[in-house]
């Protein structure tokens, strides 16, 4: 079972901690129309319990790391993964599905604390990502988190897919690990 990741406001934990509360608002943001718009595909219409079943299924494989995403005051408000984990590289997923919260920085510490476990945790060397070009608030969260764009392609239905990275190293220059802090300061002072 994966362990609960925490950055600012927001706590991380496994799909087997969600309470049946959750699992009724990713049912609702899983089927709606605007939020399937945004990551290109159309409204789930499966019922709660093969949603269920299935994505905990796929939270059980090796090369996926699903989470529930919770603000400050313990509230559901989405989802963020890593899929196609591989031994150097994995694709980051996040939909904040409660509209309330889009806009307000939750996006960035969601995805900090999900870079955190895959450098640190899993030392993965990259992260890449794809989204579309006219979700600009989505690039524009990714790149505060670090992301680069690496290049833009067509697709299917004239959207234009923008392809993101970010790399260990860029991550570390960004997010220096505690102890080597401790170790310059105390450096510093000898
Ligand atoms: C995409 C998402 C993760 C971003 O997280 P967030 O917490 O809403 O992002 P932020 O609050 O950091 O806002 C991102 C930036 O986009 C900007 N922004 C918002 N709407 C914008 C728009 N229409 N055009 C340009 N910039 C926009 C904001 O001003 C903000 O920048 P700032 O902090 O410098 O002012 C979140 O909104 C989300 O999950 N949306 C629904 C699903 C989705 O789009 N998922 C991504 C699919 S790849």
């Amino acid at each position: 079972m994966g362990a609960v990741l925490r950055y600012g406001r927001v706590t991380l934990k496994p799909l087997t901690d969600l309470d049946q509360a959750a699992w009724q608002r990713l049912h609702a943001h899983f089927r709606d129309p605007e939020i399937a718009h945004l990551n290109g595909t159309l409204p789930g219409r499966l019922p709660l319990w093969l949603l269920r079943l299935l994505l905990k299924a796929d939270s059980r494989r090796p090369d996926r790391a699903i989470y529930g995403l919770f603000d400050e005051a313990g509230d559901y408000i989405g989802t963020v993964e890593l899929y196609d984990i591989g031994a150097r590289r994995a694709t980051l997923g996040i939909i904040i599905g409660e509209k309330s919260h889009w806009g307000r920085g939750y996006g960035p510490e969601a995805i900090a604390a999900i870079l955190e476990h895959a450098f640190e945790t899993l030392r993965l060397e990259r992260v890449v990502l794809s989204t579309f070009g006219d979700n600009l608030r989505a690039q524009a969260a990714f790149k505060k988190a670090g992301f680069k764009e690496l290049r833009r392609l067509s697709h299917r239905q004239g959207r234009i897919s923008v392809q993101m990275e970010l790399t260990a190293t860029e991550w570390r220059q960004r997010h220096p690990p505690v102890t080597g802090l401790l170790l310059s300061a105390a450096s510093r002072h000898e």
